[in-house]
């Protein structure tokens, strides 16, 4: 695999086997870390991490990364940049790629995220927009194939809640791409848009993967090992949206009775986080007090439960991250 100088701005422009490469190249660098014979195979590299929006675990995971691995970083907040008031992406990334070997983007819009991988001259990873999140579909399908002991083409997952949106899509073809049995379980006016769900079909007809697209709950978590969801307005969001969410939602919230619909007791519960599981957030608490509900796409029994492997799949985002550095700025075709 050589994805030397290569862009990962939205699963798709990977072949299958490449994406499966980047999920071996994970398993291997997290060993190598593990046993004290990690490289730095970005010394001397330089990366500017753009965030139009906030972030906790896709900035860090960034940071620690390269850290890592010996590259240097340099972190452009929403505020501290002329991106977005006095520059142009265009422009920005023509001055950015000068500088720096990589770019990390999140950004309000997707598009924005290829103009800057077209005109950077540099590897663009694009850390969310609001149609893909692939480096957290990376560290998801890493997880998984973490725990469980079964192959991933054997693999099943449901992905419960607001589909339409970034995480809905790169985990629908996340799956493909792995050969998975993926369900997506949400009402049909929060289905991922139409040439989304094509494209997942036709990737599923050369990997063997199993694509399903339902209203149905039930038959959607039927016998599942993962059962994964999201936030019900992302950011980014119009505040006007959270009573028609929470109207069409509410069915869909992940409790332990819908762990137990899934008629595995082995299931496990994935969410890439932020939660709005309890009332510690102040998002949470404004909830509350518009519209009297506790706990919003999962319930606390569910995220504190042994099933939950949340934490784990947080961790998962460095490694992962770490791998897509490695592939695309090292050279690494393998770690150690
Ligand atoms: N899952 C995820 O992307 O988290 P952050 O928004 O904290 O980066
Ligand atoms: N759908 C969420 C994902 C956060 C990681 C958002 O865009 O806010």
């Amino acid at each position: 695999m050589d994805l030397r100088n290569r862009h990962f701005v939205k699963e798709i422009d990977f072949t299958p086997e490449e994406w499966m490469g980047l999920v071996d190249l994970t398993g291997e660098l997290k060993a190598a870390r593990r046993e004290g014979r990690e490289q730095r195979l970005l010394d001397g590299r330089t990366i500017a991490l753009i965030f139009e929006k906030t972030s906790t675990r896709t900035r860090c995971a960034f940071e620690v990364a390269a850290y890592h691995l010996g590259a240097q970083l340099t972190y452009l907040d929403p505020h501290g940049s002329q991106l977005g008031h006095k520059e142009s992406i265009k422009d920005t990334a023509r001055v950015l790629g000068r500088l720096y070997d990589g770019i990390e983007f999140r950004g309000t819009y997707h598009a924005d995220c290829e103009t800057l991988a077209e005109h950077a001259g540099v590897p663009v990873y694009n850390g969310l927009t609001d149609l893909w999140h692939p480096t957290q579909s990376l560290c998801d399908i890493v997880t998984m194939t973490e725990h469980t002991s079964k192959p991933a083409d054997a693999i099943s997952y449901a992905f419960v809640g607001d589909a339409r949106y970034n995480m809905g899509n790169s985990l629908l073809v996340a799956g493909a791409m792995s050969g998975m049995d993926v369900r997506i379980v949400a009402p049909r006016m929060l289905w991922p848009m139409p040439d989304v769900i094509a494209h997942a079909e036709r990737i599923a007809a050369t990997t063997g993967a199993r694509v399903t697209i339902t209203e149905d709950l039930d038959a959607g978590v039927d016998g599942v090992d993962f059962v994964h969801t999201d936030v019900w307005v992302s950011m980014g969001e119009s505040e006007q949206v959270w009573g028609e969410r929470i109207g069409l939602l509410s069915p869909y919230q992940v409790t332990t009775d819908v762990l137990r619909s899934t008629g595995n007791p082995d299931v496990r519960f994935m969410h890439c986080l932020p939660s709005f599981h309890d009332l510690n957030t102040a998002v949470g608490q404004r909830i509350f007090k518009d519209f009297g509900i506790t706990e919003m796409e999962v319930t606390d029994e569910v995220f504190e439960s042994a099933a939950s492997i949340v934490f784990d799949q947080s961790e998962n985002r460095m490694h992962t991250v770490k791998a897509v550095l490695a592939a695309t700025l090292g050279g690494a075709g393998g770690a150690g």
